[in-house]
């Protein structure tokens, strides 16, 4: 495809200019809603040219020069990384997972709303987080009309179109232009008190138009890119994360032999992470045939189900891929494009679809409590590490909610498994499963102090386990309640315990 051929509206020619030019059009103190999901589709040059601008301003002395940074979820070091260098960020929303966006905010230097994916297009369009200023977003082309043909990733993008009073698209040169076709951006009507059921019953249906729709009127810059997208490699599966993934197959055998599941058992949704790949890479391993994934994230193991043939089709935002599975991707796009569709973000994880298909969520998780209680994003009750993504969309709305980790953490000092987790992301209502390499606990239609019992009996480490059922124990006995008996004080204490043994 010419470069003539990514641009086909005349109009936008003339609003080709260089990212240091596009940048000096966004105002300090803007609201800018960027596109980018999981280190994909985001925005490659305008950030950083944004980045340096306010560097300058900083030395200069202007320290309050910052935007308001609103994406689909986390982007990737020439966006997140370059503008939290700069100290360019006053508020970030809704998600992100970069090393010095978490130092700034865990030293108090950035606001941070952490907020569950599925509701921020709602806000956004009621106005809960504010006037949404400009719009920086990746597109593979725009066709002769002004629409748009949305990246590897959809996100919150179309929000950002509608709300943001000017736009710049960033057109990716180097982004496969077989993407068209991979996506359905619905635009049905969404906002109460006129809501309508989203006509989706299955993961393969296509409710939507393939192009995001753009008023040429609001654009203000076109910068022409040609970089790739972040594109991690994963971690090969360990012992600890293949011992996981073994339980959870188990598991689903056992519901499929119980009737609680069909054979090709129910759309699977999979976090992100090398825990999530290997759970994948073991179930394209397993007996189940015919799956299909109604998630949020397509990683390197998805595409290998979908390769394999044991995933008959995947819907999600935005696709993650290492790159040789990008490589392998943009070989194959033909292929992954009857096999893929790439929705907004309010779909992908919306409630009501999610509880309609009866999803499968899998997610990772920091820590989890014996009453099964779960934090998926704060170290030690204060500091963030990620933040809770689409975790809670799923958990909360899915047919079987499974929450997994490694037993220990910081090389075996910390139990992943606490008498009360730090900080609550997902409460015992919205937890039925947790797994660790030590086995598995079905939560399912248990008492507080049963599921108590089982968690620890299941999943705790050896090491932790004495410890626990003293804690249990003890707490049985205190005059406390004995629905959930805790010992309040030494609850709270465990965490700091760890701080003054010199755990952490
Ligand atoms: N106590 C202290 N630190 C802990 C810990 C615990 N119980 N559990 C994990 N950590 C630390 C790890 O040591 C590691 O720290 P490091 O980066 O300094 O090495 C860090 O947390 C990440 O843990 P890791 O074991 O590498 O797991 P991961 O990469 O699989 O991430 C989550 C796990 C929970 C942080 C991650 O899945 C997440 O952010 N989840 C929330 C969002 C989500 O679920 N998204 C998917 C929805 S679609």
């Amino acid at each position: 495809m010419s470069f003539a051929d990514r641009i086909q509206n005349a109009d936008l020619h003339t609003k080709i200019m260089s990212a240091e030019q596009a940048a000096a059009l966004i105002p300090i103190g803007a609201n800018v809603g960027m596109s980018g999901f999981t280190g994909a589709g985001y925005p490659k040059a305008v950030p950083q040219a944004l980045a340096a601008r306010l560097a300058e301003l900083h030395a200069a002395g202007q320290t309050q020069a910052r935007i308001g940074l609103w994406t689909g979820a986390s982007t990737a070091p020439e966006l997140d990384g370059a503008l939290a260098q700069a100290q360019g960020i006053e508020m970030r929303l809704p998600y992100q997972s970069d090393p010095t966006c978490r130092k700034l905010i865990n030293a108090g230097q950035m606001l941070y709303t952490d907020m569950h994916l599925s509701h921020v297009a709602q806000a956004a369009w009621f106005g809960f987080l504010g006037k949404l200023d400009v719009a920086v977003v990746e597109v593979v082309g725009i066709l002769p009309d002004g629409r748009l043909i949305p990246s590897t990733s959809v996100g919150n993008n179309k929000t950002w179109l509608d709300q943001a009073d000017h736009i710049i698209l960033e057109v990716n040169l180097h982004q496969n232009p077989a993407l068209a076709g991979m996506h359905d951006i619905y635009y049905g009507t969404h906002l109460p008190p006129h809501r309508q059921p989203i006509p989706l019953v299955k993961t393969s249906d296509r409710i939507g138009e393939p192009y995001l729709q753009c008023d040429p009127a609001k654009v203000i810059a076109v910068v022409i890119t040609d970089h790739p997208d972040r594109n991690s490699a994963f971690d090969a599966p360990d012992e600890v994360s293949s011992h996981i993934a073994g339980h959870i197959i188990d598991f689903l055998q056992h519901e499929v032999k119980a009737g609680r599941l069909p054979p090709e058992l129910l759309p699977l949704q999979s976090g992100v992470g090398n825990i999530a790949n290997a759970v994948l890479a073991g179930l394209n391993q397993g007996p189940f045939e015919n799956l299909t994934a109604y998630t949020e994230v397509l990683q390197d193991g998805m595409l290998d189900m979908l390769r394999s043939g044991k995933l008959s089709f995947a819907s999600a935002t935005a696709l993650s891929l290492s790159p040789d599975a990008a490589a392998e991707f943009n070989s194959n796009i033909d292929f992954y494009r009857q096999r893929i569709v790439l929705r907004p973000q309010e779909i992908s994880n919306h409630p009501e679809l999610i509880r309609r298909l009866g999803v499968i969520a899998m997610n990772a998780m920091i820590e989890a409590d014996i009453y099964g209680n779960v934090n998926s994003t704060h170290i030690m009750g204060s500091s963030i590490m990620n933040g809770i993504g689409g975790s809670g969309d799923f958990a909360r709305n899915a047919y079987l909610s499974i929450f997994m980790s490694p037993s220990l953490a910081k090389g075996g000092q910390i139990s992943s498994i606490v008498p009360m987790v730090s900080h609550h992301d997902h409460t015992e209502h919205d937890v039925q499963i947790i797994v660790t390499e030590q086995g598995l606990a079905d939560l399912r239609g248990l008492a507080p102090t049963q599921r108590a019992k089982l968690i620890v009996e299941r999943c705790a480490h050896p090491s932790f386990k004495p410890q626990l059922l003293d804690y249990m124990d003890r707490a049985r006995h205190s005059g406390a309640g004995l629905h959930t008996p805790h010992l309040l004080d030494e609850a709270l204490s465990w965490h700091s315990r760890y701080l003054i043994t010199g755990h952490m």
